[in-house]
């Protein structure tokens, strides 16, 4: 751990001596909490610089397609799976503060005449590859410091719904200071640094921190399917997605080191990320990148051209995963409501957006793979994000795409 001179020197290195203010204060716990703090934490906080509009539109593999070859996909991502090669990531680190929620957003009960959590249509849903493979996959959940107790106990009390806990691991996603608007990092209490999730492109490094690179070699794993804590609808470990992209061939000949389930946009404009390429490699185009010409351009066929929105459903080699380490990925910044300490020492809850929180995305290390294989999902079947409190992406809409999956709410 730091001494307090060495703290000292790093902190004024990059401006944030502030940090010590109240240092003299503080009893000697106090004071170790504090200054492993500020050797943990990472200090340079640039920002992502503006993107090229070198991009490009890729073919996804259609859900016509994928009709016409789903038992040739599907046969050889149950092989996989049977084979052990696979392993499920769940993303769920996140503060879902959109949502609102004082829990971990996977703890929520979205049911109507039942208990239904959040995370227990995870579990059902990767429950029904299981009983067709015959096999367990084994289950990774990253949480946050922030709720990592909570989803643990949460789950362990209610027995994994049904998963073997053998094949269950947990991992605490790393966390990045907050800033004030001036890049000051921020307080939360005399002894302790405003921290929040690093954002959800650190799961892998985060998984190695825990040591679960080794669970992974012992296990012979070679693809990671990763995913979001908040699509109730989506397939996890889809044998059928497995399948077409280990069974698949960019258009270059090689085999895909990665896959994304995608949906067809709902309009041109909607707010989504799609994917495509940037100086040849696999990339995301964010909504406010394209042009006007992009956003409405279609295929002789009437379709979108920049439709591949993506869904939070990713599969990885690891091999590829491997090679990212030691590729630092860029660090966005994001305004954000930040509980922490005013100038005088006194704790506030800020009602408007008082400084930046950073963190690294998962569709940045998308454009470190080779390429990456855009597999369409129906959106009414497969896309029920829940973001919001209301409206579009809300509770609401899930339970309805649950019904129609039948699932009793
Ligand atoms: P979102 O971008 O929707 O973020 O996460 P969020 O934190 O859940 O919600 P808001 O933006 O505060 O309302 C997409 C996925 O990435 C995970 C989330 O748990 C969700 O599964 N995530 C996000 C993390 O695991 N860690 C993070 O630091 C951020």
């Amino acid at each position: 751990m730091l001494t307090y001179e060495q703290a000292q020197a790093k902190l004024r290195e990059n401006g944030q001596l502030h940090l010590l203010k109240y240092y003299d204060e503080l009893s000697e716990l106090s004071k170790e909490k504090l200054l492993a703090q500020i050797d943990s934490v990472p200090f340079s906080f640039d920002d992502v610089g503006t993107v090229d509009d070198d991009i490009e539109p890729i073919e996804a593999v259609s859900l016509a397609e994928i009709a016409e070859n789903r038992e040739t996909y599907e046969k050889i991502g149950l092989e996989a799976i049977k084979r052990g090669e696979i392993g499920a990531v769940l993303l769920a680190g996140g503060q879902g503060t959109r949502l609102g929620c004082d829990t971990a957003k996977g703890l929520v009960d979205i049911g109507i005449t039942r208990p239904l959590y959040i995370f227990e249509c995870l579990f059902n849903n990767l429950i029904e590859v299981v009983k067709k493979a015959g096999v367990f996959i084994p289950f990774y959940i990253m949480t946050s410091v922030i709720n990592d107790t909570q989803t643990r106990t949460f789950l362990n009390e209610k027995n994994y719904f049904g998963y073997n806990p053998e094949y269950v691991k947990f991992f605490v996603q790393s966390s990045f200071p907050a800033t004030d608007f001036n890049g000051k990092i921020l307080l939360k209490s005399k002894d302790s640094l405003a921290l929040s999730p690093n954002g959800n492109g650190g799961w892998f490094e985060s998984m190695n921190n825990a040591g679960l690179d080794k669970d992974l070699e012992e296990n012979n794993i070679k693809w990671l399917n990763c995913f979001a804590v908040d699509n109730v609808c989506q397939r996890i470990a889809d044998p059928v997605f497995i399948g077409a992209v280990l069974g698949g061939k960019s258009p270059d000949g090689r085999p895909f080191d990665s896959g994304a389930k995608v949906v067809r946009k709902s309009n041109p404009a909607e707010r989504v990320g799609v994917l495509c390429k940037r100086d040849g490699k696999p990339a995301v185009a964010e909504y406010y990148e394209l042009s006007d010409e992009q956003m409405n351009a279609r295929r002789p066929d009437g379709t979108l051209k920049w439709d591949n929105a993506l869904t939070l459903n990713y599969l990885f080699a690891l091999q590829s995963l491997k090679n990212l380490r030691g590729v630092s990925l860029p660090v966005h910044k994001v305004k954000k409501k930040i509980k922490c300490l005013d100038d005088s020492g006194n704790p506030i809850s800020p009602e408007i957006e008082n400084g930046y929180k950073y963190e690294i995305l998962i569709l940045d290390m998308v454009h470190e793979m080779n390429n990456c294989l855009p597999f369409e999902v129906l959106r009414e079947y497969e896309f029920a994000p829940i973001k919001n409190k209301e409206g579009v992406d809300s509770i609401e809409t899930a339970r309805e795409l649950l019904k129609k999956n039948g699932v009793k709410l």
